[in-house]
Order: C-alpha cells, then structure tokens, then sequence
C-alpha cells in the first residue's frame, strides 16, 4: 500500500530520500527555475506546539515555490478553543488547502490526521515520537557538507531520550552503509529501547558514552540536542538533566578539523555561543538547508506522481493501546490501529507495543 503522507520517514526508501537530496540541491543552484512551480497551491501550517525553523521554513518554502500559505501558530486562537477535534480540524482544512504540515505534542497526531485528510499531510514533529522532516534537513545538510550519507561516524548527545530529530535520524541513517553510532548521554535520557533494536536489527555499530570530551575525538558528525524541559514530569527531573552535556571551546579542542557540529536548534546552552564562528559549527547553515528540502518534499509531494510512500499493513487490534502520551488516549473515536513487528503488536500511531 502507498500514500502521499510523510508521517515516519521509514516510509521512503533510500531511492526517494537520494531523489530529495538531488531536488534540494538543484533549488539551492538554480532557485529561479522553481519561483512558480507551485503557483495556486495552498499549505495549510497547522502547528499546536511552538516552532520557529519547521512552522517558517514550511511557510517560505511553499512561498518560495509560488505557493501560498493558511494555518494558525497557536490553536487557541483557532476552534481548537473551542473543543473541535482533530477529525474535524483536518476534514475540514483538507478542503481547503492542497497540503498540510502539522505538529502537535501528543505522538501519533500526525498520523491520526491521515486518516481524515483527502490531501498530503507531513508530520513536522509529534511529541516526543518523531520529526521526518527535521531528518530530511540533516540528510540534506550531511550530502552537501560531508559529500555523503554512509561511512559515518555520528554521535549523538543530550536528551536522546525525548529528542525525536535523534530517533527519526538514526533510523534514517541506519539503511545507509558502514554508519555507526556514539550515543552520549545521561543513563536516564538514553535512546528508547526500540530505537537500540532498530540499530541492532540493522547490524549499525553504536557504543553508549557518558563522557562528552572522550567521545568527540573520533567523530566525523557531533549532533547536539536540547535537553526538552517540557517533556519532563517535574521541574526538579529537568534541574538533575540540564546543563550536564556542553559543548565548549575546551572540548571542542579535542575533534578532528573535519568534524561538523549539527543541532536541530532551538539551542537552549549546550552549544556556548563563542562556538558559532567555529567554521564546524553547521547549525546555522543546516536550517537553511532544511528550507530547501522542504520545498523539494512539497514538490515531490504535489507533483511527482512516482513519488509515493509506503503503508504498513495496519489491523485494528482489540486492544487500546496504553501509551499516555498517545493520540489515541485524547482522540476517543480513532480505531485501534496496530502492526505486527517481531510477533509483537505495535501501536500504529505511536509505534509502542499493545499487547
Ligand atoms: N528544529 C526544529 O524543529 O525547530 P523548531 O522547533 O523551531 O521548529
């Protein structure tokens, strides 16, 4: 089954994320040949959770390609305040536009949102869960700066546990030759456990570190994240968390020339400021970057009729899945949706098992 959604990048092959890269690449040498390509489109921004680089990036993108763009930033101003469901919020605004960008801070939102939408919907972060398009801007970032996409060695620090760019940019980066993985962080922000089997399952080699300083020395990709206050349970949690991984000049001195330092931003104080005019420090540049690969996405969206992404095959379970941070606990019409993984029966919006 295939569809025009891009909810988990898991969903396009190597092939479409290569076809990205290379759309991407010709916007950024030749931006004038796309100035109308989308004229008399409509994308519709919804965004429940605050963004700076997603909301706008989605916006000049579509604005960029000739397009034109509906939406709210915030939901109370919209009739969200007034108690409408998801279900109605998309039947209704897959009327009007011709695409939708959506994050929410509840996990499988996205996904939920496919089921009542006639028209793409690209899920531009849902809770802690995953941020595909994020991952898109640091593919396109590591083509153009590291001049490939296999080969490398990443690490990762800071919140790996809540940081959904991470998970979505390991699965990415698994499916493409000879990655391997340092993941630096806390013992209580580590990856998910599902995120360790995804790496095991693709033979991707990973070590865990607790040490910053030690771990930077042989990087080829240092990716730096935020420690996400608002996914915590208490103020005293953060506190415990906050400030343990940063990047400094001191450390800094310890990797390689050709070492790039990725962040998705916002950056909070894990990266000091007297970084910035480091020529490793990418960070800027691969928010650039990431506006090129949305409009590439939303062309390969609306226009490319090969460009379709793949479905799981999806049954409805007799069980609720039990997950708290789940759309299907605060969206009670929305069916059971599972899959099978491993003889394991998978929550289809939030990808944790049910059973
Ligand atoms: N990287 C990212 O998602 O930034 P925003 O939260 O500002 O969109």
């Amino acid at each position: 089954m295939y569809n025009k959604n891009l909810i988990d990048l898991e969903s396009m092959n190597a092939e479409q994320i290569d076809k990205l890269v290379k759309r991407a690449k010709k916007i950024m040498q030749n931006p004038a040949d796309f100035r109308h390509a989308c004229d008399g489109k409509i994308l519709a921004t919804l965004f429940y959770e605050p963004s700076t680089r997603t909301q706008m990036s989605f916006q000049t993108a579509m604005l960029r390609l000739g397009g034109r763009t509906i939406g709210f930033d915030n939901p109370m101003n919209s009739s969200v305040a007034k108690g409408e469901n998801l279900k109605d919020t998309i039947s209704v605004i897959s009327g009007y536009a011709d695409i939708i960008a959506i994050r929410h801070p509840v996990e499988g939102t996205a996904m939920a949102a496919s089921l009542y939408s006639d028209i793409p919907v690209i899920n531009c972060g849902d809770g802690g869960h995953l941020h595909p398009t994020q991952t898109l801007t640091d593919i396109v970032t590591l083509s153009c700066e590291k001049g490939r996409l296999d080969n490398l060695k990443i690490g990762v620090c800071g919140d790996l546990l809540n940081g959904r760019t991470v998970h979505s940019l390991i699965k990415a980066l698994v499916k493409y030759k000879n990655n391997s993985f340092t993941l630096i962080s806390t013992p209580e922000l580590g990856v998910p456990l599902y995120i360790i089997d995804i790496l095991e399952k693709n033979n991707c080699k990973y070590t865990v570190s607790h040490n910053l300083a030690d771990a930077i020395s042989d990087l080829d990709v240092l990716y730096m994240t935020r420690i996400q206050r608002e996914r915590f349970k208490s103020e005293e949690e953060y506190l415990e968390q906050k400030d343990v991984f940063v990047l400094d000049k001191k450390k800094l001195e310890n990797a390689r020339d050709d070492m790039i330092i990725l962040h998705p931003l916002p950056r909070v104080n894990e990266i000091t400021v007297d970084i910035d005019d480091d020529p490793r420090a990418m960070y800027f540049k691969q928010a650039q970057y990431g506006m090129y690969g949305r409009m590439a996405l939303i062309l390969l969206l609306l226009q490319d009729e090969d460009f379709v992404l793949k479905s799981r095959e999806v049954i409805v379970s007799e069980h609720r899945c039990k997950n708290p941070k789940c759309v299907t606990q605060y969206e009670n019409y929305l069916p059971n949706h599972s899959y099978e993984k491993l003889g394991m029966q998978m929550c289809d919006f939030c990808d944790k098992r049910i059973d």
